[in-house]
């Protein structure tokens, strides 16, 4: 059983995990949420000097908490892509200074898989093939899970991801950041129905609709027109009722596409990633709909939806036990798609050293 020291830092939390195989044994994360808030979002030098403050004393204390001491983790782990440069080298290049002092092998993990894991710490027994929905800030991707390593991306949003959509519609509703847990928590007050809603549906050139892509910034756009009227009208808004309608059209979509992936491609199980699948809304179209079709769904535990290095973890240490280190020459990258997951270890697949 590979006990891995995995470090998160793509974005705007500080996140230190051990992870022993698909069990937990210690989770910091540190949130910068408070000090992005002021500006509606993540200014990236802001966080990268944040990480700086926090990481060396989240690493101290996931030690503490997990009553380990280095000569017991077999692996060190950081996040390499995708995410802002400047925050993802803070973690990287803390894991690689552990690497070489401790002589340990190095593991990059990509974000994305980092969030396909989360949901194997609900259930350790999970195994591929699966579909996953990946709904974050920055991502809506349908992804078919053929083995650790091995993905192949089969729908994504052609405009913003729908954690983006939520965040959008809380800051023209005034709402605050970040927007997908305030909505939720307005949405389960207010009446889904109340607002027609449109759904944002992908045109093919042959004729017809995309099946597995999604897109939302016509809904966003829908959103804003609607509460322009209102407020012309010299109402005042019926938040709840917005963020219910808006919610549900968004959980709606997602589902939509998500059962036809899985029929289409013969998956039986859906495993759902990223900031939204903590959504209620979401959580509860995509269970009802999916048990209609005997479809097996698997969510994260909530507090591994959004970012963590526990799910980091667990993803490296899959690959530490079938031999994926990656060099200590390893970049950050603000890009890279899920499906070239595999360029980030060396081709040897037999050598556990750290050079
Ligand atoms: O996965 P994540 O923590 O970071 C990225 O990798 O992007 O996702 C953050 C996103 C934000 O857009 C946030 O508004 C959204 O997830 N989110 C939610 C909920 N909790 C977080 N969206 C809808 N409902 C929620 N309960
Ligand atoms: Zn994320």
């Amino acid at each position: 059983m590979a006990t891995v020291l995995a470090i998160e830092t793509s974005c705007d939390e500080t996140a230190v995990a051990i992870v022993k195989n698909r069990h937990v044994m210690s989770s910091i994360v540190s949130s910068q949420i408070a000090i992005h808030r002021q500006y509606g979002g993540v200014v990236p030098e802001v966080a990268s000097r944040q990480h700086v403050e926090t990481v060396n004393q989240a690493i101290a204390q996931s030690l503490t908490d997990a009553k380990l001491d280095w000569s017991e983790v077999d692996a060190i782990a950081a996040t390499c892509a995708p995410g802002l440069v400047g925050a993802l080298l803070v973690g990287l290049t803390a894991a690689k200074t552990l690497a070489l002092v401790h002589q340990k092998p190095l593991i990059g993990v990509h974000h994305l898989e980092g969030h396909i894991y989360a949901s194997y710490l609900t259930d350790p027994t999970l195994e591929p093939p699966f579909l996953c929905l990946l709904v974050s800030g920055g991502h809506t991707s349908l992804i078919y899970v053929k083995e650790c390593g091995i993905y192949e991306i089969l729908g994504q949003t052609r405009d913003d991801a729908a954690g983006e959509a939520f965040d959008k519609v809380a800051r023209l509703l005034n709402l605050g950041y970040p927007g997908g847990p305030i909505l939720d928590r307005l949405a389960a007050e207010g009446n889904p129905k109340a607002f027609p809603l449109p759904e944002g549906k992908v045109s093919r050139p042959e004729g017809g609709f995309h099946r597995y892509d999604s897109s939302f910034s016509g809904l966003k756009t829908a959103v804003l027109r609607l509460t322009q009227t209102l407020q012309q009208e010299g109402q005042p808004l019926p938040v709840n009722d917005i963020a219910a309608s808006f919610q549900a059209t968004v959980a709606k979509a997602l589902t939509k596409r998500a059962i036809a992936c899985a029929l289409d491609y013969g998956l039986d199980t859906i495993v759902v990633g990223g900031g939204v699948a903590a959504n209620s809304g979401l959580r509860q179209h995509l269970q009802a709909a999916a048990s209609q079709h005997n479809l097996r769904v698997l969510f994260p535990p909530m507090k591994f939806c959004t970012d963590n290095a526990a799910m980091i973890g667990c993803a490296a240490a899959e690959h530490f036990e079938k031999g994926h280190i990656s060099p200590l020459t390893l970049g950050a990258q603000s890009r890279l798609p899920v499906s070239d997951v595999m360029t980030l270890y060396r081709s040897s697949a037999n050598s556990h050293s750290a050079n």
